[in-house]
């Protein structure tokens, strides 16, 4: 009987055990337990080859380029001469002509601290043919240098277009790892976007700047090719008073260039680009965005002029997340998510991409807009309408990863998991999209999480996988 008794007592013991551990699991998606190597976490020295100067007298260095005008014909080149300024010009030609034609751009540089920068040129290539490869030079007599780069098709419902997707990259051997694997991923991106945060040479006493030279070296290999769509993150702020650098973003503001003027924005931290049948809005997590400021004007008239039938990915960017469940840096972007949401959620923008948080996470679609002080609806719901909240600040950088994350998991959160990576998001048609995730300890060809989208626009009535709450 005693035998039974305490037999008895074990299998109740075990019920309870196994009953709770699924109450457990059950609280949100997956957290991965993926166990990855261990990161040093330190950037690459200065004498890396990643780094190298190009050889000759006042070789272009740091070449990139990103999208200069709002539909896509129109390509910003930028570059910086070491020694002198030299030429502003920069010879382009289709792949299939002899007709060269130049462009010609401007000059700048600035003092930081005690660094001076080398000459920092910006040229836009205007009226370009879509759907089209082009070279292009810059630089002098001996000392030129050749890219190349291919100009999107004309923006419209059905046209597929393939998105790379990096945060927080910096410059240890992580970040080198991370833009390999974005390079030699089989599912070629065309266009980068770039969530901020990245030199990282804010980590550096006086921020020294050399650091923003080496980065720029860095990605030439990838951004000279394709271009970079930039969002300004809390490590472009350089903001240090107390060596009077008390003016935000200084050395960003003049190394990179965004076509803000075309979206009639009023600062280059936020604006509007058409790229194929996406539609992309960069907002700044680190400028004023309460009521009546500039960049809460500017997005208020934004919004409606997003014209859906023709760019039916609704797109936008930002560094801090709205939605992130990891400890570090914990409910930052609840301001931004106070005031933008409920706008995200009327005008039912498909995906909303963040970093900051060095961590991979993807939210399901939910909304948290009912509160209003006193109705105690403050929980976040499913929401058909609302974006997927995709946290992707795994580039690499020299802070490391963002292992603590919030018990248990939230119910909006569906997939989180601290490695390094970069995502692709493959736009097929107007109702389809497919966004993959790739750890970097994986094969190139390997996704560690990934979801069907279906836009928001045109196919809000479907059932979709990525709805599902746990
Ligand atoms: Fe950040």
């Amino acid at each position: 009987m005693g035998m039974k008794r305490v037999y008895t007592g074990f299998l109740c013991l075990l019920t309870v055990l196994i009953l709770s551990s699924r109450v457990r699991l059950c609280d949100g998606g997956i957290s991965s337990n993926y166990v990855r190597k261990y990161n040093s976490n330190v950037d690459m020295p200065l004498n890396s080859d990643v780094f190298r100067v190009p050889p000759g007298y006042n070789a272009p260095q740091q070449v990139y380029i990103t999208q200069g005008d709002h539909e896509g014909k129109g390509v910003i080149v930028s570059w910086t001469t070491p020694d002198e300024p030299g030429s502003n010009s920069v010879l382009y030609w289709a792949e299939n002509s002899n007709v060269k034609s130049s462009a010609e751009g401007f000059v700048v540089s600035y003092r930081y601290y005690n660094y001076t920068s080398g000459y920092i040129h910006h040229c836009t290539i205007k009226d370009l043919e879509f759907d089209t490869k082009y070279y292009y030079e810059v630089g002098l007599e001996n000392t030129t240098r050749k890219f190349w780069f291919v100009t999107p098709p004309k923006p419209g419902p059905d046209v597929p277009y393939t998105f790379g997707l990096i945060g927080d990259l910096g410059q240890t051997y992580d970040s080198n790892n991370t833009l390999t694997h974005y390079e030699l991923n089989p599912l070629k991106g065309q266009a980068m976007l770039f969530v901020g945060d990245l030199s990282y040479a804010d980590n550096y006493p006086f921020h020294n700047n050399i650091r923003w030279d080496t980065w720029g070296r860095f990605i030439e290999r990838s951004a000279a090719y394709q271009p970079w769509i930039w969002t300004a993150g809390n490590h472009e702020l350089d903001f240090v008073p107390e060596i009077g650098e008390s003016k935000p973003f200084v050395p960003y503001k003049h190394r990179f260039s965004t076509p803000y003027r075309v979206s009639d924005s009023t600062s280059p931290l936020w604006y509007s680009i058409k790229r194929a049948s996406a539609y992309i809005i960069v907002m700044s997590s680190y400028s004023a965005f309460g009521t009546y400021t500039p960049q809460w004007k500017w997005l208020k008239n934004e919004l409606p002029k997003v014209n859906r039938s023709e760019t039916p990915w609704l797109i936008i960017l930002m560094h801090c997340p709205m939605y992130s469940s990891y400890v570090h840096h914990y409910m930052e972007g609840e301001t931004m998510r106070v005031m933008y949401e409920p706008w995200f959620v009327n005008y039912k923008v498909d995906v909303v991409f963040a970093g900051h948080v060095h961590a991979y996470e993807r939210s399901e679609r939910v909304s948290n807009v009912a509160y209003n002080i006193i109705n105690r609806k403050c929980s976040p719901v499913r929401d058909e309408s609302a974006p997927v909240y995709i946290t992707i600040g795994d580039g690499g950088n020299q802070e490391g990863l963002a292992t603590e994350m919030t018990q248990p998991q939230p119910r909006y959160s569906a997939y989180r998991e601290a490695s390094f990576g970069h995502g692709i998001l493959d736009i097929k048609n107007r109702t389809h999209a497919y966004f993959g995730w790739h750890r970097n300890d994986d094969g190139y060809a390997v996704e560690a999480d990934s979801l069907w989208l279906f836009n928001r626009y045109w196919k809000l009535d479907e059932p979709s996988a990525s709805h599902v709450m746990r």
